[in-house]
């Protein structure tokens, strides 16, 4: 089948590469160009994958008529502008995460997405792995009852980019609850089935990141310095209520004793009639009438390919065959509205109101 979709990949360094095996597996699109202010890194990236249309200038991407996808794989703090002027520009958008830093962000992305009409998704590649796909299927049976409480955490002993579009509130825009925090909540709401945050109770802070000295294991033999300018928390925890009545723990952190060696992601749901395991595909019940417990293992097949490629995958899907967007900028906006709230409890020491 011809790939009729034609993508640019705007931001072509790390996270970058993982979506080109994707893009290259779709049967609906191809990626025909790149776009990355860093003229070395372009260069380079389109020897590799023999793109031709390469430019330091974002402008000639939003004015081809030729492109239809735009793939944003550069720095939170460029990804609302960046995504809006694609969509005014009349292209569908998938966006790394967090899909921007701020929830006015995100209500102006999808003012844009609204005028354009066009598709804007946000790269939650955890709900493309195959584990999450099955527990979200056994869920949506009813398994689990009414969901009245889940415990999140995504925690780290000592892994985090040590650079600043990561550690300065400018450029990434917040910590572990941005960087890594989307991921486990993202993932917690879509599991539950999107309920509506009302409330939060919250705690960010700085605990060991301007500690001296201080190493992260993320490209260790590089032994790169952590920045200066560390404005981040680097630890947060917060209590939330949702409109169903359900509640929700959360922990994250860049930096903790925590018995990991890089990271510990995990999410327990629990409903009236069951509970279930985040990653271990473990669903629980118990038969009071007999005294049983159930424990039911999901046996799984393998993953064709890495989330991150099925995400690309999915999102060409829904542009070719007018579905909705894979992961909506509404769900993200969700997540963001928690991890806001998440700091405005911590500067107010009170639990404070989500608006949507
Ligand atoms: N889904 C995941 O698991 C995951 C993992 C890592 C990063 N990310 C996200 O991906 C995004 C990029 O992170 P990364 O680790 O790939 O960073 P990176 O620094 O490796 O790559 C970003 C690229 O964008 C380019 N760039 C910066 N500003 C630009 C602009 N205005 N226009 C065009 N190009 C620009 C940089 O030169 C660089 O090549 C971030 O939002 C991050 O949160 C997601």
């Amino acid at each position: 089948m011809a790939k009729t979709l034609k993508v640019a990949v705007i931001g072509v360094g790390g996270i970058a590469r993982l979506h080109m095996p994707g893009w290259e597996a779709s049967e609906h699109a191809e990626v025909v160009a790149g776009a990355d202010v860093d003229p070395v890194v372009l260069a380079e990236w389109g020897v590799k994958h023999n793109i031709k249309k390469l430019t330091t200038d974002v402008r000639e991407i939003f004015a081809d008529p030729d492109i239809d996808i735009v793939d944003l794989c550069v720095p939170n703090m460029h990804h609302a502008p960046l995504a809006i002027a694609a969509l005014d520009a009349g292209k569908h958008v998938l966006c790394e995460k967090p899909l921007a830093p701020t929830p006015g962000e995100i209500r102006r992305m999808i003012e844009a997405r609204d005028r354009s009409g066009k598709l804007l998704m946000t790269a939650q590649h955890f709900r493309f792995a195959g584990v999450s796909q099955a527990m979200k299927r056994e869920i949506e049976r009813g398994v689990l009852g009414e969901i009245y409480h889940a415990r999140s955490w995504m925690l780290r002993r000592a892994y985090m980019v040590p650079r600043t579009s990561f550690t300065t509130k400018a450029q990434a825009g917040g910590g572990p609850c941005i960087d890594i925090g989307v991921h486990v909540l993202d993932l917690t709401l879509w599991l539950m089935g999107q309920p509506a945050p009302v409330t939060v109770s919250g705690v960010a802070r700085q605990t060991l990141a301007n500690r001296r000295p201080i190493f992260s294991t993320w490209r260790l033999h590089q032994n790169l310095p952590m920045p200066k300018d560390f404005d981040v928390e680097d630890f947060a925890a917060a209590f939330v209520r949702f409109d169903t009545g359900a509640t929700m723990v959360l922990e994250v952190s860049w930096f903790m004793h925590h018995d990991t060696e890089v990271e510990d992601m995990q999410i327990w749901l629990y409903g009236v009639d069951g509970g279930c395991h985040w990653p271990k595909a473990q669903f629980l019940s118990t038969d009071y009438a007999t005294r049983q417990f159930y424990n039911t293992q999901l046996k799984l097949t393998q993953d064709a390919m890495e989330p991150h490629a099925l995400e690309c995958v999915a999102f060409a899907r829904a542009v070719a065959e007018g579905a909705p967007s894979p992961v909506p900028p509404e769900d993200s906006l969700k997540v963001i509205a928690i991890l806001d709230g998440i700091y405005r409890s911590q500067r107010e020491g009170r639990e404070v109101r989500i608006e949507l």
